[in-house]
């Protein structure tokens, strides 16, 4: 089970709270965060780096809610964004720009000017033209931009090939082998702070084989610039610890992996940074939804439930494994069944052939490890209003994002 839910007489627990009570005052669909788990996390990676030049930024793309964000921001996470939106969101949850920073393959003039405007820690660049555009939009507004390159170490992680993104062959990063030509012609743009190297080979990583292996990769290139006088201050390698979906999953331990990392860069003035997001909310979530019907097609079971696809898009794009598990143990025993969600997709499914309870119309189930990369990839398809968000702090929860409603559905239309 995951850190903060438990059965207690039968019933899931959230910290102090029955979910079923959730399920019934906010109704269904609704993701539901546990607070507890989600500072446990962030101190695992703060205490493990305590007297370690470092800096958590946390990836926001894994869950953006306003209310986990403003969670991190007083436990004095950074983060990492991917878009003006997202940092519009760390803004807005009171984050501190100087710890931000700004990955992606993508960037628009735009979202570089609002970036350089709020005084962001820096951008992790991707491409020459981008580095010319930043100095460019910094030399406007008279201010030294500090840019990392993330580099592409060429490690396969081993992952789900839509999450993994350390080879050559992706669309992300420079390629290593360019990375210090790169940094040499860099040099002659004169608003560009030319301090760190940066990397992520992916998501879901359970064994830290490979991101140990990117990382030493990393070091080593530090040394090779720092050799030809570029002076590297800062690593950072992105985010990619995975976590437990399946029964007999374990996730690493971070405080093992965060001093793997600290013991390879001990007394090498280095600046230590990590972009985590599924390891810190994606065990502190899940995704509750109600029973609506029972059906037997030929030899198949399906049980229909009210969350589908939209709502968590994980098991139809990456053929993820979430448990599905009933609100409350009532000893009916268990069915082997399709769970299936109302979109009009045969991809709309939650689990294939699947023993879980033999739940009835009206039970409550939960989706389990729904915290990253749940509600953030949700969509309107099929015209669903998005799900209701709540935020569990012991025995109180609130809800920190409202159900959309069919008004909302055609706003701007
Ligand atoms: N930093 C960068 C530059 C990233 O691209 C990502 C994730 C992270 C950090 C955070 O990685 P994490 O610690 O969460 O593994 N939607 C997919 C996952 C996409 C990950 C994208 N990048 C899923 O549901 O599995």
């Amino acid at each position: 089970m995951q850190p903060h839910f438990e059965y207690i007489q039968d019933a899931l627990y959230c910290e102090g709270v029955a979910l079923a009570d959730i399920a019934r005052g906010a109704g269904t669909p609704v993701y539901v965060y546990s607070a507890a788990s989600i500072l446990d996390r962030y101190h695992a990676y703060d205490e493990a780096l305590v007297d370690f030049p470092h800096l958590i930024c946390y990836a926001v793309k894994a869950n953006s809610n306003l209310g986990v964000l403003r969670l991190l921001v007083t436990a004095g996470s950074g983060f990492d964004i991917v878009s003006g939106g997202e940092l519009f969101r760390v803004l807005k949850a009171g984050g501190d720009p100087g710890k931000v920073v700004f990955s992606g393959v993508g960037k628009t003039a735009d979202e570089i000017e609002y970036a350089l405007e709020s005084g962001i820690h820096g951008f992790n660049s991707e491409s020459e033209p981008e580095l010319a555009l930043i100095d460019a939009l910094a030399s406007r507004r008279g201010v030294q931009a500090r840019v990392s390159l993330r580099v592409n170490p060429d490690v396969d992680a081993t992952t789900h090939p839509y999450i993994s993104t350390g080879l050559r062959e992706h669309k992300f990063g420079v390629d290593i082998r360019e990375a210090e030509g790169m940094y040499v012609r860099a040099r002659s743009f004169g608003n560009l702070l030319l301090e760190g190297v940066s990397c992520h080979i992916g998501s879901q990583l359970l064994n830290t084989g490979p991101l140990m292996q990117a990382f030493d990769k990393m070091v080593s290139l530090v040394e090779r610039l720092r050799a030809i006088g570029v002076p590297i201050k800062s690593l950072d390698l992105g985010g990619g610890i995975g976590v437990a979906y399946q029964p007999g999953e374990k996730m690493p331990s971070i405080p093992d992996f965060v001093a793997q990392m600290r013991e390879k860069i001990f007394g090498r003035g280095l600046h230590l940074m990590i972009e985590p997001g599924r390891s810190i909310v994606g065990e502190a979530g899940v995704l509750l939804s109600r029973v609506l019907y029972r059906k037997v097609n030929g030899e198949k079971q399906f049980v229909i439930v009210d969350a589908g696809m939209n709502d968590l898009i994980r098991p139809a794009l990456y053929q993820s494994h979430h448990e599905i598990i009933p609100l409350r143990l009532d000893g009916r025993g268990t069915i082997t069944a399709d769970i299936v969600g109302p979109v009009c997709e045969s991809g709309d499914f939650l689990a294939r052939d699947r023993e879980v309870a033999d739940v009835l119309p009206g039970d409550f189930m939960a989706v389990c490890t729904a915290g990253a990369y749940g509600f953030v990839a949700a969509s309107n398809y099929n015209s669903r209003p998005r799900a209701a968000e709540v935020l569990v702090h012991g025995d109180e929860w609130r809800i920190v994002r409202e159900r959309e409603s069919l008004e909302d559905l055609v706003r701007g239309e």
